[in-house]
């Protein structure tokens, strides 16, 4: 017989059964728990609870591991790249020669924009933030193309290969775009022979009758950088994207919506945050100590960023390849970068400092990426939405995974605290 848990509640023992996934990680199902003894379970930040069963990404956080469809992490980093691997995140299965052939040919073939797009950026402000446009411009590529947004499941589900590798291709032409326009430069299209990263470093970096010069350890870098973000099971974004979805929403509304969770600095921010810390110290000329130091008195808005995880209670094992790419990249570039010393510095300060081993806190994947894309020339404000790029195969796997699924709509219940029922008064008698 399968495993059962007991709860007491007012002397009462109530059976609940027990849903155990392929890694033997144990859950209580409480879905009937409000039916059978009027109350619901509490879990502010659900860090404890299991929102959905998903088949995607598996990590253990005690032990570093992270999977995408079983494929470990280290595997896919050195064997596999961004487009074959979001193939595997969105459809489960490595590609074929054939599969990734015609994947391959629907991102080249959608990577240009509409026309009538263009005169969105002009309506922009300069300064406005390149999250912001990339929201706002992948929800309305739903009006571009009604037939792939009609907010009827089955229909959205048909036309999903191409809803998919429209969003592949243009967030990362939306990108480059948004990033010229703050620039005041005229917009590059995207090249029909380059392969993805190639593209999207051609499309913000080269100049009229100028091509961007290629490096394939630069192009092997951001594969990486977006190879390990491709996914990351239930975190903020991804959870919006879900629940987005499931109220019947279509891919595009979804996805932009996953954007919009993924801008906060406890999330996909973090990224610049950790680059704005890095030349705080550096400006101060502190060599870390003094930060970590005040990183230790429980003040959130002097917390170090690119530590800690909400799963990860040991090193993040993506930020231990990106740390060896982060060498190599700045070896090749010649570059020697102080913040990779402060980095550093800050690392090995922590990695043995009794508030960090206490609370687990180690280097997330935030940590390195940013020194790498700002090697590569990316600003810093584009640094969240690089990850949006990257998180893509991730946020369109999980809406296809939600919409084949029979997930009902995502309806989470509350504890009220307010005031107790009071009478109105008139505004005159107050
Ligand atoms: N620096 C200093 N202290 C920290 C840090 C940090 N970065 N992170 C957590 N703590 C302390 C915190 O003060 C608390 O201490 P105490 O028990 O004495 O009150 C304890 O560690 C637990 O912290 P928490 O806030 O309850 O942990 P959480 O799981 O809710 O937060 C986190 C996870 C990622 C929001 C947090 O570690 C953090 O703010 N880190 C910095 C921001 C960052 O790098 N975010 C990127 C996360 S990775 C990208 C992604 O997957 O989205």
């Amino acid at each position: 017989m399968s495993e059962t848990a007991k709860i007491i509640i007012e002397n009462k023992t109530f059976e609940f059964p027990v849903v155990v996934g392929t890694e033997n990680e144990k859950a209580i199902d409480t879905s009937k728990l409000r039916d059978t003894t009027g109350y619901v379970t509490y879990d502010d930040g659900y860090g404890n609870t299991a929102s959905c069963e998903s088949s995607i990404t598996f990590i253990d956080g005690e032990t570093g591991i992270l999977r995408y469809r079983g494929y470990d992490i280290q595997d896919l980093a050195v064997q596999s790249n961004f487009i074959e691997s979001a193939y595997l995140v969105i459809y489960g299965e490595l590609p074929t020669v054939q599969q990734l052939q015609n994947f391959r040919h629907l991102i080249l073939r959608n990577a240009a924009i509409h026309q009538g797009m263009f005169s969105f950026f002009e309506a922009f402000p300069n300064n406005s933030h390149p999250m912001a446009i990339l929201s706002a411009m992948l929800n309305s590529l739903g009006c571009y193309y009604p037939e792939m947004a009609t907010n009827n499941r089955q229909r959205d589900l048909e036309q999903l290969d191409n809803a998919a590798t429209i969003l592949l291709s243009k967030v990362r032409t939306l990108a480059a775009m948004s990033y010229r326009m703050k620039h005041g430069l005229p917009f590059i299209h995207p090249k029909p022979e380059l392969p993805y990263c190639s593209n999207f470093l051609h499309m913000m970096f080269s100049e009229p009758y100028v091509d961007y010069k290629f490096n394939p350890v630069i192009d092997r870098a951001l594969n990486l950088i977006l190879l390990l973000h491709a996914d990351h099971e239930q975190n903020c974004s991804t959870s919006t994207v879900r629940m987005v979805a499931s109220g019947g929403a279509n891919l595009f509304a979804s996805a932009s919506a996953g954007v919009c969770a993924l801008w906060g600095p406890a999330h996909g921010g973090a990224n610049m945050a950790v680059i704005h810390m890095l030349e705080e110290i550096h400006k101060a000329g502190d060599d870390g100590s003094s930060f970590v130091a005040a990183a230790k008195s429980g003040d959130k808005t002097k917390r170090l960023m690119g530590f800690g995880h909400r799963v990860y209670k040991n090193y993040d094992p993506r930020a231990k390849i990106l740390k060896k790419t982060c060498a190599e990249v700045l070896n090749t570039l010649g570059v020697s970068d102080p913040l990779l010393d402060i980095a550093l510095k800050l690392e090995e300060i922590a990695t043995h400092d009794e508030y960090f081993l206490a609370r687990k806190l180690y280097p997330n994947v935030d940590f390195y990426s940013g020194i790498i894309m700002r090697a590569i020339g990316i600003p810093v404000d584009m640094f969240t939405v690089m990850f949006a790029i990257g998180r893509m195969p991730g946020w369109i796997g999980h809406w296809r995974e939600l919409a084949t699924s029979k997930s009902p709509i995502h309806r989470p219940r509350q504890i009220y605290i307010g005031s107790p029922r009071r009478e109105y008064v008139p505004i005159d008698k107050r």
